[in-house]
């Protein structure tokens, strides 16, 4: 079992969940965070720090789809241990509904 992050992040990037893994296992894109899905212990400290409630288990119906993609994405992005300034219109962007198909950058972040 692992937390995956979704959709709900892009262009939000608030990063309080980085700040609270044990185990730094937050990967970064451009406009998004992900999990390596291999090395999160499923301690939870991170889902409620997220102003944007990204962050689910995969239990939850919702985070099937997101597997996937954190899986891949942690292998390409950098980690990041540091929280960054997040975007300044991130809290336009929260709770957003469809925001992958049009603003999702498979581009990989600076990681810290
Ligand atoms: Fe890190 Fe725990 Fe969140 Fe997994 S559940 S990403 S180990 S804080
Ligand atoms: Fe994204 Fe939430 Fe972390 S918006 S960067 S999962 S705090």
């Amino acid at each position: 079992m692992t937390f995956v992050v979704t959709e709900d992040c892009i262009r939000c990037k608030y990063m309080d969940c980085v700040e609270v893994c044990p185990v730094d296992c937050f990967h970064e894109g451009i406009n998004m965070l992900v999990i390596n899905p291999e090395e999160c212990i499923d301690c939870g400290v991170c889902e409620p720090e997220c102003p944007a409630e990204a962050i689910l288990p995969d239990t939850d119906d919702r985070a099937e789809a997101w597997l996937d993609l954190n899986r891949a994405y942690a292998a390409q992005w950098p980690t990041i241990t540091q929280k960054g300034d997040r975007p300044e219109d991130a809290d336009a962007w929260k709770g957003v509904p469809d925001k992958f198909q049009e603003h999702f950058d498979e581009g990989a972040g600076e990681g810290s």
